[in-house]
């Protein structure tokens, strides 16, 4: 059984009134047309009608379909004749194609191959979803007669006062018998208050034609369409609850979901707590057992198993297992920190190695650092890292104690097992198992306070 998946997405979108393609428009974090496209990527022949700013949309497609220019926007039944006369399409015979509508993100591939399967295994001409809906505006309206067979779709500009009271909505997905398709896509018009081709009047010729039609019944959720920037909004909540439901399923403990937000591309592992205002953004994975929050931004990053990250921010770097970021750390883009590493209070990183063990437990920089295991860099000490024009790199070997207040003026090596005296400034390679000290004598003044004491009361 040959099956080619088709999805409509070259429309311009002009109820979003806006700049951008629609499907273009990001949903949690993902354009929607990455999520067309994941819905789908399972599915073997896949073949996208693309047209309003194609040259900005192909990119997302590239590699993993094929793509047919619908130049002129004249209609979803267009858009389909366009890829039936498309020569890519035509290199291949099928049996059915499976149609849907580029801006419904939340449908899942298993609605989709059961659709398929319920239409091939009943030899259907054409079956496609619907839902039942509290607010059907918008959508085309199933018009069901008394013994319960379909008669047509109905958009809501063509609809009558008493056909808009149906809740029953066309979703835009179906399931046609390629033959039925063909022998029947010309003769559609665009005899409608829209003057465009419409795809939902096949459904009316199979009825007329007395063709086998079936309907899918699909949750409202999945099927929701983005038009409007209202409905992108309103999607966006329940992709939030969505992805954070799939996660929860998998055995992730979510604090507060209303405060969490999580993009769709993101991975948490088993076991692990999200707590409160967490944001985990873009290509972001968490390792298991791991405690996230609350109040903490993550973003293109991984976290390692068992780690904690309290009030921090993480973006573009990399942890193993078991450290602990925070509270109130900033670990910026290429910090890699080994098995069981500290960056904690007040504390930043930035484009630096850290090796196992070693802490930066409290108010530090480390920049452009390369750092061996158990070193330990101790408060308000920094890698001065940035002489006004460029970056210098600090090399501090395994087992290194950096002392407080030290400035280490890179370039710099300090040795393994060397000592870092507290408020150095040290500007030489200090060699391994040495104390490198940079301060001048302590001097201890006698009696001070008594004489100054004594000033005071003879003035
Ligand atoms: C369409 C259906 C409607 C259904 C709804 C579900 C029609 C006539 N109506 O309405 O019954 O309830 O989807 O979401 O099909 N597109 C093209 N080329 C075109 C026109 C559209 O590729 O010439 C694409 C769009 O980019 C979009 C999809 O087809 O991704 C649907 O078009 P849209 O204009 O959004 O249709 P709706 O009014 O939502
Ligand atoms: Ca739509």
């Amino acid at each position: 059984m040959n099956i080619a998946t088709i999805v409509l997405s070259a429309g311009k979108g002009t109820r979003m009134n806006s700049d951008i393609p629609k499907v273009l428009h990001k949903v949690l974090g993902k354009e929607i047309i990455l999520w067309s496209k994941d819905s789908v990527k399972n599915f073997k022949d896949k073949f996208f009608v693309i047209g309003h700013k194609q040259e900005l949309v192909e990119k997302y497609i590239s590699g993993d379909a094929e793509i047919v220019i619908q130049e002129e926007q004249l209609g979803t039944g267009h858009a389909l004749s366009v890829v039936l006369n498309d020569e890519k399409f035509l290199s291949k015979e099928y049996d059915y194609l499976l149609v849907l509508p580029g801006d419904v993100p939340l449908i899942e591939e298993k609605a989709l191959s059961g659709l398929v399967e319920k239409v091939v295994s009943n030899q259907a001409a054409v079956g496609f979803i619907v839902a039942s809906v509290s607010k059907p505006f918008g959508y085309g309206r199933v018009i069901i007669d008394e013994d319960k067979n379909v008669i047509k779709i109905v958009e809501e500009k063509d609809a009558s006062d008493e056909e808009k009271k149906i809740n029953i909505i066309n979703s835009g997905i179906y399931c046609f018998d390629y033959k039925f398709a063909l022998e029947n896509i010309l003769e559609l018009d665009t005899d409608n208050k829209q003057n465009e081709v419409y795809l939902t009047d096949l459904i009316g010729l199979a009825s007329s034609k007395k063709q086998k039609i079936l309907v899918e019944e699909s949750s409202e959720v999945s099927i929701m369409g983005i038009n409007s920037m209202d409905q992108l909004h309103n999607l966006e909540k329940e992709a939030r609850e969505h992805v954070i439901k799939s996660h929860v399923d998998n055995g992730v403990y979510f604090q507060d979901p209303s405060t969490s937000y999580i993009d769709k591309s993101v991975k948490i592992g088993t076991g692990t707590k999200i707590l409160a205002n967490t944001h985990l953004l873009g290509d972001t994975t968490i390792g298991e057992n791991c405690i996230i929050g609350p109040n903490s931004m993550i973003t293109d990053s991984n976290v390692g198993e068992g780690s904690t990250v309290l009030y921090s921010v993480i973006s573009e770097s990399a942890t193993q297992e078991e450290v602990q970021v925070g509270p109130y750390a900033h670990l910026r883009p290429g910090s890699n920190l080994g098995k069981k590493v500290k960056v904690g209070a007040f504390a930043e990183t930035k484009k630096s190695n850290i090796g196992d063990g070693s802490k930066v437990p409290h108010l530090a920089y480390v920049g452009d650092g390369d750092l061996g295991k158990n070193v330990n860099f101790s408060a308000g000490s920094i890698t001065v890292n940035y002489d006004g024009e460029n970056k210098h790199k600090t090399t501090i070997e395994d087992g290194a104690f950096i002392g407080s207040d030290v400035m280490l003026v890179a370039p710099v090596t300090i040795g393994e097992g060397a000592y870092i005296g507290a408020g150095s400034v040290i500007t030489k390679d200090v060699p391994s198992k040495a104390l490198g000290v940079e301060r001048s004598e302590q001097k201890n003044i006698e009696g001070y306070s008594d004489r100054k004491k004594k000033k005071k009361e003879d003035q």
